[in-house]
């Protein structure tokens, strides 16, 4: 990372002459020179470690997960836990314990104890799985006090927020990692694994988005119930871009060699939630006079400054299937999920969709052929177990990670820009460019292991 940190106008000029410049060849993961990757690896690397010693934030149901799986990986302790709810400390606790690991400290005497914890405990990583609103104070508490930092996502909500990760970061040598789980799914895994070997041609296109029906959650008297839906008051946007754009933006090389330039974002009327509180609360219940700013299906597209399109949804409050689409187009063929298929020139029946179960022992990403018997049982599918044991093998072997603080901060951007343009009717939007023109030098993300 750079030793000195320009200010903010500096992107802008940047930004601005990658824009015109925008006719910078596509790179691959091949083209990067050795000195692109040392250059690189010196930059976001940091010394390797024995054991990682974690802090966790936030042992909800999420953070919960992450916990359990950080017990079963070997390299890393969990020796302090923190949370608001005293039974989920406790709860931690005796996972931790059950494990057969030494009991963690605990912190639950509020919500800044988290900053007790940076102060007091002698930790390598801090992990945050709090609520929205808390992932930036957490990470900046975690690196300011020398610790590196990773979270749920989305990693930040304002751009000032992610500035906030990008110059911290920076200014302490710190990992600030956003950790998108959806980037580790086996089909997302593959779709990228086909991408570097070509078959899909160049890629100029691709879909995401996070379509999962949460009136019920939302609603609920616990867990996300308690804040999740009070962003649904506030903002009308994308507030959730991540798990739709992590897997097709690696595909698309983001911020190594191509970065999100601009978006356009719109919103549907907002019906949904307060359809489901007049059928599922009697006559008179607060829930019912509630009122929601966010439309019911949010679509963004963004433009990127090698002039390639990515749109991405956001519906979360409207009766559907889940989906997250993770579609990528090039000019030799396609990938595109729920279901999973693919298509390519050539191979197949024309014109005929090949479903992508059926070619997976030919293209699996080579992590998941080697992670899949472990990560079995694990959430979502096993995608969690797979992110966490990368996390670690990182810090411990001293890699670069998988996201850089510069892809937290330019998928979690897409909060911030997809409101401003929702609310100017969908104008343009810039994205900043928070690697300060390393888009083009930094090398594309390779095929990662176990
Ligand atoms: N990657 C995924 O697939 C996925 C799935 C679910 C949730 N998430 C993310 O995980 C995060 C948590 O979601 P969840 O479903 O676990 O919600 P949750 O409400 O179950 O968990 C949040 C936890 O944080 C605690 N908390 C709140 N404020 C705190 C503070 N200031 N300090 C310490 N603890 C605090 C709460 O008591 C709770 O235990 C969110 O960012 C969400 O977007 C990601």
């Amino acid at each position: 990372m750079s030793q000195r940190t320009p200010n903010r106008r500096d992107f802008l000029k940047i930004g601005g002459a990658a824009v015109v410049a925008g006719a910078v060849a596509a790179r691959s993961a091949g083209d990067a020179s050795a000195e692109e990757q040392a250059a690189y690896s010196a930059q976001f690397a940091a010394p390797p470690m024995e054991t990682v010693r974690i802090g966790y934030v936030g042992v909800g149901l999420q953070g919960g997960s992450h916990v359990t799986n950080l017990n079963r990986i070997p390299g890393c302790r969990i020796t302090a836990v923190c949370d608001v709810r005293s039974e989920r400390t406790d709860w931690a606790v005796a996972e931790v314990t059950k494990a057969g690991h030494p009991a963690p400290a605990v912190y639950n005497k509020g919500p800044r104890d988290f900053e007790r914890l940076c102060d007091t405990e002698d930790l390598d990583l801090v992990y945050t799985a709090t609520p929205w609103e808390w992932h930036v104070p957490v990470m900046l508490a975690a690196m300011k006090s020398g610790k590196h930092a990773a979270t749920e996502v989305p990693a930040a909500m304002t751009l000032d927020d992610c500035w906030a990760m990008v110059e911290s970061a920076e200014k302490f040598r710190k990992h600030c990692v956003m950790m998108e789980n959806c980037n580790y799914d086996w089909p997302a895994m593959m779709a990228f694994n086909m991408t570097r070997q070509g078959l899909f041609g160049e890629l100029l296109h691709a879909e995401g988005g996070y379509l999962h029906d949460l009136r019920g959650i939302k609603f609920e008297n616990r867990n996300e119930g308690l804040w999740r839906r009070a962003w649904s008051q506030r903002l009308n946007g994308n507030v959730y871009p991540t798990h739709g754009l992590g897997p097709v933006a690696n595909c698309l090389d983001i911020n190594r060699g191509d970065r999100f330039d601009s978006l356009v974002s719109m919103s549907s009327p907002s019906r949904g939630l307060q359809d489901w509180a007049r059928d599922h609360f009697p006559e008179g219940a607060p829930q019912r006079q509630e009122k929601f700013a966010m439309g019911d299906v949010n679509t963004s597209l963004i433009k990127t400054a090698l002039g390639k399109t990515i749109m991405v949804q956001h519906c979360t409050n409207l009766p559907r299937p889940y989906s997250r689409i993770n579609l990528i187009q090039g000019t030799k063929g396609l990938f595109s999920g729920y279901p999973h298929r693919l298509y390519i020139e050539g191979r197949g029946r024309a014109d005929q969709w090949v479903d992508a179960a059926t070619v997976r022992a030919e293209f699996e990403h080579p992590l998941w052929k080697e992670m899949a018997e472990r990560s079995a049982g694990a959430g979502h599918g096993g995608m969690d177990f797979i992110e966490d044991y990368r996390l670690i093998k990182c810090l411990r072997e001293g890699l670069p990670m998988d996201m850089t603080v510069y892809d937290a901060a330019a998928l979690s951007a897409i909060v911030d820009t997809s409101v401003r343009s929702v609310a100017k009717n969908g104008q343009p939007m810039a994205i900043p460019d928070f690697t300060r023109g390393r888009w083009r030098t930094t090398p594309p993300l390779g095929i990662v292991h176990a």
